[in-house]
């Protein structure tokens, strides 16, 4: 009967698919955790690091790429497409110090340059908090209502006013003032300013969970083993945002990563 026999026919054709399928899917499990190291070597003054950090021979197996190895002080990249600073320590609680020379410099002749927030990308996948930082008021006026306790600086273009580092906020930010946070180091209780904030400071790296349950496709996640499962391509875009890329219901066309 040939109803029966393209039925039959059609069977097959769609287990030899599926077979397919699923052969590719773990020949790409294997794949990926063969390019992605579990840990990476010594680099420089850092001593052996793991996911989110990666290497430059590895730039896809983490979110934050560590490089001049052979330089007296390394450099991290806060992201696949955000800034370079040095780094100073890579510490187990996912916390890093870093040191900013240009900050330094500006605090160095007390420039007014200083008052401006350090540039941390944040994404969805990746985000930095300083740990130890202060807040200052950056205002285009001087303020009519005096803030109790606060003193003020570079009172000239803008109005910079600060606290102690331990001292409450106002809860709403006065108006015509933005908020700068900057690295202090409390243990300086000096009162001046300039002293006060410090160029090496440390950073809390705040990762998405779902990245970390992925850290062996090349950190990424659940959202990226849907992507497979629809045969797509699952990157990290300059952003941070995951992305699911060339999305098809076919039969795999193998991408070399
Ligand atoms: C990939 O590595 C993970 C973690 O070690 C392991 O659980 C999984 O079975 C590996 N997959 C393959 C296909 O080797
Ligand atoms: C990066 O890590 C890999 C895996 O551990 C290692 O083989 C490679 O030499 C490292 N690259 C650098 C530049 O350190
Ligand atoms: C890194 O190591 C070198 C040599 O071991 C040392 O001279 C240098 O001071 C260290 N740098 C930092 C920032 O600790
Ligand atoms: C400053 O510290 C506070 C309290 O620890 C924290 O909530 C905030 O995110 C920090 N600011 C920055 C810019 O990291
Ligand atoms: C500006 O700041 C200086 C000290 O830095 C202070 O002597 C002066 O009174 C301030 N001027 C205004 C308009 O606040
Ligand atoms: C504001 O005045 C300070 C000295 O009080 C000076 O160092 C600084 O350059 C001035 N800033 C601007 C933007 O004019
Ligand atoms: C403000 O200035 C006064 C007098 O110079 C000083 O005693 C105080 O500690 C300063 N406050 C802050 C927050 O720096
Ligand atoms: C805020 O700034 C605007 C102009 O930029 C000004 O007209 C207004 O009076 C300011 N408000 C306060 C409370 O200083
Ligand atoms: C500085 O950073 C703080 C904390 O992330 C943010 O709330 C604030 O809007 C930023 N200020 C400016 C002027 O960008
Ligand atoms: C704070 O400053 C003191 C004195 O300059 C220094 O010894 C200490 O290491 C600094 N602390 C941090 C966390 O940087």
């Amino acid at each position: 009967d040939f109803g029966i026999l393209m039925a039959c026919y059609s069977f097959l054709v769609f287990f030899v698919i599926s077979q397919l399928l699923l052969l590719s899917s773990a020949e790409e499990e294997r794949e990926l955790n063969k390019t992605c190291p579990p840990s990476f070597p010594p680099c420089g003054n850092l001593s052996q690091f793991i996911f989110p950090f990666t290497n430059q021979t590895h730039p896809e197996c983490g979110l934050m790429v560590v490089d001049n190895c052979n330089e007296p002080v390394q450099r991290i990249r806060l992201g696949k497409a955000g800034p370079f600073y040095n780094i100073l320590n890579i510490a187990q609680d996912v916390s890093i110090t870093l040191e900013d020379q240009v900050f330094q410099s500006h605090l160095n002749e007390r420039s007014c340059e200083s008052f401006k927030n350090l540039s941390l990308p944040s994404s969805s996948s990746l985000s930095f908090e300083i740990k130890s930082n202060l807040s200052l008021f950056r205002c285009t006026h001087k303020l009519e209502k005096k803030l109790t306790s606060f003193n003020s600086t570079c009172n000239n273009s803008s109005f910079i006013y600060y606290n102690h580092p331990d001292e409450a906020l106002p809860s709403i930010l006065p108006p015509n003032c933005s908020l700068i946070q900057l690295p202090v180091n409390k243990t300086r209780k000096s009162g001046d300013l300039f002293n006060m904030l410090t160029s090496v400071f440390s950073l809390q790296v705040v990762v998405d969970r779902v990245c970390w349950e992925c850290r062996w496709r090349w950190g990424q996640c659940q959202r990226c083993n849907d992507c497979h499962k629809k045969r797509g391509r699952c990157h990290i875009d300059d952003k941070g945002n995951f992305q699911c890329e060339n999305e098809r219901t076919g039969i795999k066309i193998y991408v070399r990563y």
